[in-house]
């Protein structure tokens, strides 16, 4: 597994090319940004826990029928992926209410709703990730109405899998980010599913384990890191 010039850095995974044209190495930091970056920290070993956690489950889904980009696992912080052309929306899946909708409507947090819930946002750091609907994404060419299909029908899969997945572990999904890319005429799930991009809270006492303690300065924010990898892992 030989990295050759790094393709692209965000703010959480570095992404490398490899000798393959096909396939990329994702690097995972500990690096933690929230607020569109206003907010930037260390938590420590979350590169590896989150890098384990999204392979645990990539494999999963691979397993029940939902394509992603995961191929291997390169060590504690690496993995091998499909190289996918990424889609620049944000779907995000919501079963449960918090953070920003709950803000946006007037909410209290933890109210569970009648069915999931898809949300789009458009991918931009300039622009602070807006709001979008498929109408627009369509319309604007971000996606083809066939694409977006696709990502719904595999975004309320995903969360189907991963509701059931997580309950086993005593933990509910309440909401969480996915990206979607396209492969050889596909669209697969690609991006990372982790305590960065999900909110879980512990079933018996609705406590976060997620990024929600690192962005509202909860502490214990590497413990609740590892606390869900160790779950997952019994
Ligand atoms: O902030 P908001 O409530 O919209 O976040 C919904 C879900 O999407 C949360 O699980 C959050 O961690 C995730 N998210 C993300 N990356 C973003 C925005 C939200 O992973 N840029």
């Amino acid at each position: 597994y030989k990295k050759l010039e790094m393709f692209y850095e965000g703010k959480a995974k570095r992404v490398y090319k490899t000798v393959v044209d096909q396939e990329y190495i994702v690097s995972y930091k500990d690096d933690a940004t929230a607020f569109n970056g206003e907010k930037r920290g260390t938590i420590l070993n979350k590169g590896e826990v989150n890098n384990q956690m999204s392979a645990m489950i990539f494999k999963l889904l691979q397993e029940l029928g939902v394509e992603n980009h995961f191929i291997a696992l390169i060590n504690e912080r690496e993995m091998l992926v499909k190289a996918v052309e990424i889609i620049p929306l944000e779907v995000i899946v919501r079963n449960i209410t918090a953070g920003a909708m709950a803000k946006r409507l007037g909410l209290e947090e933890g109210i569970r709703m009648k069915f999931p819930v898809l949300e789009f946002s458009y991918k931009n750091d300039q622009l602070s990730d807006p709001f979008i609907n498929d109408d627009y994404a369509v319309a604007l060419n971000i996606a083809s109405q066939w694409e977006i299909q696709c990502i719904r029908n595999m975004a309320l899969k995903t969360n189907e899998i991963l509701r059931e997945f997580f309950i086993e572990k005593n933990i509910l999904l309440v909401d969480f980010k996915l990206e979607f890319g396209r492969y050889e005429n596909r669209i697969i799930l690609a991006d990372e599913i982790s305590p960065d991009t999900c909110r879980l809270w512990d079933a018996t006492n609705n406590e976060k384990l997620d990024k929600d303690r690192f962005r509202r300065d909860l502490g214990k924010v590497e413990e609740a890191y590892q606390e869900v990898l160790n779950r997952l892992k019994a």
